[in-house]
């Protein structure tokens, strides 16, 4: 299959043709590109984990365009997930609900409840306006590796397995959106992002984050693997950062630095990416320089960023890339 990357009106109606006629169709999103099918089309969707050698109890979410589309997808709305949309929709948040019973349980891997987002990125919602169907996507990578922040990185992965990838440029939150499961007594962040805990406690007042061992996945991507580059991975402080990348040369890796900007200029005589300086800039740009990095080098050293904020969020992907903790895919 050739797969063609597009850009602009042309791409957004080649999109919605080959998505009426049962395709499946990468877009791009304000967190990360998304591989998408119409979440009514149960052999579509089927081709969604083809395409990503994705095990297919994995849930999807399903993404809309307006939110008058919300009722006819959910049970009901009750006041959490209501304050929640009003406040953070469209944007970088997924809010899980009871499923409406139209939604085919391939999308929904069999649960009750359903993921929906409604992106904020103008493409994705031309896109979506256009197909005239919710659009069920997970991250257009290839089940366990890092999702996918610009076009190339999603040809990388993509190329020979979708026909159409829908260009709109670099993603501005670049990590995948919040998860917060609204059906729980006590609201539940099930994936951290950019709308963070302190952001969704002051809309509702409370919010617990998950942080048990997964046995029964509550989204159930957190038990598999990913995120993971080919190259060795390892986290390490800001003191101790450039002892690390000596012991790695020492050893006979080609190893580089994944830092923010100011971290770097401090140090001399290194291979590194730098992240830039910002919570927003270090979010927006880690799964591209994860990527870039893998491209070059043999053993990555990221920075450890902390744990507040957005910071967190990031460290949450970055700890998972390399090998510790629980995965989403
Ligand atoms: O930002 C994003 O959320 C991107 C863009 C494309 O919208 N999408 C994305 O999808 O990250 P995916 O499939 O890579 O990750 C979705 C996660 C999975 O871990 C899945 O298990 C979980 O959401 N999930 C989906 N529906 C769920 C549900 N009903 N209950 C619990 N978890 C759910
Ligand atoms: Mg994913």
């Amino acid at each position: 299959m050739e797969t063609v990357i597009l850009k602009g009106e042309k791409a957004i109606l080649e999109g919605a043709r080959l998505i009426q006629s049962g395709d499946v169709v990468v877009f791009p999103t304000e967190t990360v590109y998304g591989l998408g099918a119409n979440a009514f089309d149960e052999e579509a969707v089927k081709k969604i984990y083809l395409a990503k050698g994705r095990p297919s109890d994995n849930p999807l979410i399903v993404h809309i365009s307006s939110k008058d589309q919300i009722n006819s997808l959910v049970e009901n709305i009750n006041p959490y997930a209501q304050k929640l949309i009003d406040a953070f929709m469209p944007g970088p948040i997924t809010i899980i609900m009871p499923k409406a019973k139209n939604i085919p349980s391939i999308v929904t891997g069999g649960l009750q409840t359903v993921g929906i987002r409604m992106p904020i990125h103008p493409v994705a919602n031309s896109f979506i306006k256009a197909c005239g169907c919710p659009i069920a996507a997970p991250s257009a990578n290839v089940s366990t590796h890092i999702s996918p922040t610009n076009a190339f990185d999603v040809y990388e992965d993509m190329q020979g397995r979708v026909k159409l990838i829908i260009d709109g440029g670099d993603c501005n939150v670049g990590i995948e959106s919040t998860i917060v499961d609204t059906t729980s007594s006590i609201p539940t962040i099930l994936r951290p992002g950019g709308v963070t805990a302190e952001m969704i406690l002051s809309v509702l007042g409370c919010v617990q984050s998950f942080t048990g061992e997964v046995k029964v996945a509550l989204a159930p991507g957190m038990k598999y693997r990913h995120y993971a580059p080919s190259s060795n991975m390892i986290i390490a402080q800001n003191n101790d950062i450039k002892t690390k990348y000596e012991e790695a040369k020492e050893k006979g890796y080609n190893p580089i630095i994944i830092a923010e900007q100011q971290l770097i200029d401090s140090l001399s005589n290194i291979k590194y990416i730098s992240v830039g300086s910002t919570d927003d800039e270090i979010m927006r740009n880690i799964f591209a320089s994860m990527r870039k990095a893998d491209r070059v080098s043999d053993y990555i050293i990221c920075q450890d960023f902390g744990n507040e904020g957005k910071r967190g969020s990031v460290m949450n992907r970055v700890k998972k890339a390399a090998g510790n903790g629980t995965n989403n895919n």
